[in-house]
């Protein structure tokens, strides 16, 4: 009988595009434009992630991106007040909560969902209510998992930093270590009826590696394939992921698979 292996989306983050045009303090380039030619060469949803200090995307670029995307938008935010009172007025496709300090550079560690106790609860609830889609992003553990799905949490999306740093700094045994705790808490959210994403810190190679646990079904990828677009342009570099998610994929179910 032949395998149903359910679809791997890719979910193209615009960020550093507007880190770039920001750079400069003018108008290019454009991150909406980024985000069409992404979609043309193949992405399934663009994610753009307006910080607090508005480092990168700025509130116009979501207003844009809301208006002229055809995919799904995920808008990735601090569960802040403000960003949830944004969001609501937006009414993006999906909403990430994220953990956010002024001080980091990129997003560090997951979510507290445990720690973020009625609060967050409250606010997953009011964008659920809107029908926004939630996820929460955050590090494989057993814990924040069950908390997510308790919250109501739609989804949830793994951080996968640890386990790309690892693989970076050549440290074999510790990124083993990782990624079988990313394939366990997928396995563990999927039980739990949550839909399964991953993202953070993944190139050609990793997003090869993860799109082969069949509980993932959307990957959110930025900063490698915006310094990619440098050396084969956006389209080129999109295209590439596709291919290296396809031939990961291929491999769930059988014994090659991660
Ligand atoms: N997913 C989440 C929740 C993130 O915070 C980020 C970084 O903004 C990404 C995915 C994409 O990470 P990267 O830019 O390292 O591919």
């Amino acid at each position: 009988m032949t395998r149903i292996v359910p679809p791997l989306r890719l979910g193209v983050n615009i960020d550093h595009v507007a880190t770039v045009r920001n750079a400069r303090g003018g108008a290019l380039p454009d991150p909406v434009r980024a985000a069409q030619l992404a979609c043309a060469a193949g992405a399934d949803g663009i994610t753009a992630h307006l910080r607090e200090d508005r480092r990168h995307i700025r509130d116009a670029d979501m207003r844009r991106l809301k208006d002229v995307l055809l995919v799904p938008l995920n808008f990735e935010m601090a569960a802040t007040d403000e960003m949830v009172a944004l969001a609501l007025e937006l009414k993006p496709h999906a909403s990430c909560l994220v953990p956010e300090r002024r001080e980091e550079r990129t997003t560090e560690g997951g979510l507290d969902v445990i720690g973020g106790g009625i609060d967050l609860a409250h606010k997953v609830e009011a964008l659920s209510h809107a029908g926004i889609r939630v996820s929460l992003f955050v590090a494989p553990d057993e814990d924040q998992i069950a908390r997510a799905a308790d919250i109501g949490a739609a989804v949830i999306e793994l951080h996968t930093g640890a386990w790309c740093d690892f693989i970076a700094a050549g440290e074999h045994d510790a990124a083993q270590a990782e990624f079988a705790r990313l394939r366990a808490a997928a396995e563990q959210g999927a039980k739990l009826g949550l839909e399964i994403h991953a993202g953070h810190g993944l190139d050609f190679a990793s997003a090869e590696t993860i799109a082969a646990l069949e509980p993932v079904r959307e990957l959110n990828i930025g900063h490698f394939l915006i310094g990619e677009a440098i050396f084969v342009g956006l389209e080129g570099a999109v295209r590439q992921m596709r291919a290296a998610m396809a031939r990961g994929r291929a491999h769930v179910g059988t014994d090659k698979a991660a």
